[in-house]
């Protein structure tokens, strides 16, 4: 039975990639910082899908609980087949602010963590000659956005750079970069999405079904559903003045 390795595995898109591959018989290890929601997580999917769920409470902006994942990921006894970096959270902060931790803490946690499991990850699983690495970017990584955007666009940039570097070892890299997905990401930024069109949302569990399916055939970048594969298609062509005004438009109705 293989394993995956899951940050935010508790809640949203991480929880969609938990349930989908514990319906494929994959063993978990969860990683998140709410140790309650950890073990509800943990109970259900051992009970519905007869799998071993592994919960390890780590706050990813704090090096030390980083280091503890690391431990984990690079235990020889227990391989960790797939790595999910998905933890993440919106920044509504603005780039002028005079307290910038808000942006350090996005930093920390989205391109810090990410980079440190990737690493550990990568060496590992290089060492073996096989294993997958999936990293939760963004569409917004396309855009003008504020600090979220600039972390995102680090995120594949990274993801492509590194699937570069581990190109002919076994060990493939996707960056996930969906659009706009119901979970509680919105509420807990406090960003209001109330504007954003029905057609936009997508649903969690099919995008993580395709970003597996994309894994699985070592696509590097997963833009799930064919609207936003459009979208973006027309974001990278675009010229960069059009896209600042269309962020500048979406920055201000979320306000
Ligand atoms: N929702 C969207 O529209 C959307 C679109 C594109 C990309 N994304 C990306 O998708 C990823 C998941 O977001 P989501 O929408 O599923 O949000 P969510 O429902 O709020 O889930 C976030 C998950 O990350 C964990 N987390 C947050 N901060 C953490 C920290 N410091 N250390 C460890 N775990 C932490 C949370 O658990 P605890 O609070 O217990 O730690 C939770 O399990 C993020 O990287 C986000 O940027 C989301």
């Amino acid at each position: 039975m293989a394993t995956a390795l899951v940050t935010g595995g508790t809640s949203g898109i991480g929880a969609a990639f938990a349930r989908a591959l514990a319906a494929r018989g994959t063993n978990l290890v969860l990683v998140a910082r709410n140790t309650e929601r950890l073990a509800a997580m943990a109970a259900e999917l051992s009970e519905r899908y007869a799998v071993q769920v592994e919960t390890l409470a780590a706050d990813l902006a704090n090096r030390e609980d980083v280091d503890r994942v690391v431990a984990r990921l690079t235990d020889a006894a227990r391989p960790v087949d797939l790595l999910v970096n998905n933890a993440g959270f919106g920044v509504h902060s603005r780039l002028t602010d005079e307290d910038t931790s808000a942006h350090e803490h996005a930093m920390d946690v989205m391109c810090r963590a990410v980079l440190i499991l990737g690493a550990a990850a990568g060496r590992t699983m290089r060492e073996r000659g096989k294993g997958t690495i999936i990293n939760v970017s963004s569409t917004a990584g396309f855009v003008a956005m504020g600090s979220y955007s600039a972390i995102k666009a680090w995120v594949t940039a990274y993801s492509e750079s590194l699937a570069v570097e581990l190109a002919g070892t076994g060990v493939t890299v996707t960056a996930l970069c969906p659009g706009w997905v119901e979970t509680e990401f919105h509420q807990r930024a406090g960003i209001n999405a109330g504007s954003i069109p029905r057609q936009l949302w997508l649903d969690a569990d099919q995008l993580v079904a395709d970003c597996l399916r994309d894994a699985a055939r070592g696509k590097v970048i997963s833009i799930p559903s064919n609207r936003y594969k459009v979208l973006m298609t027309l974001a990278r062509h675009a010229p960069r003045g059009a896209i600042r005004a269309v962020s500048r438009r979406l920055t201000s109705s979320r306000r």
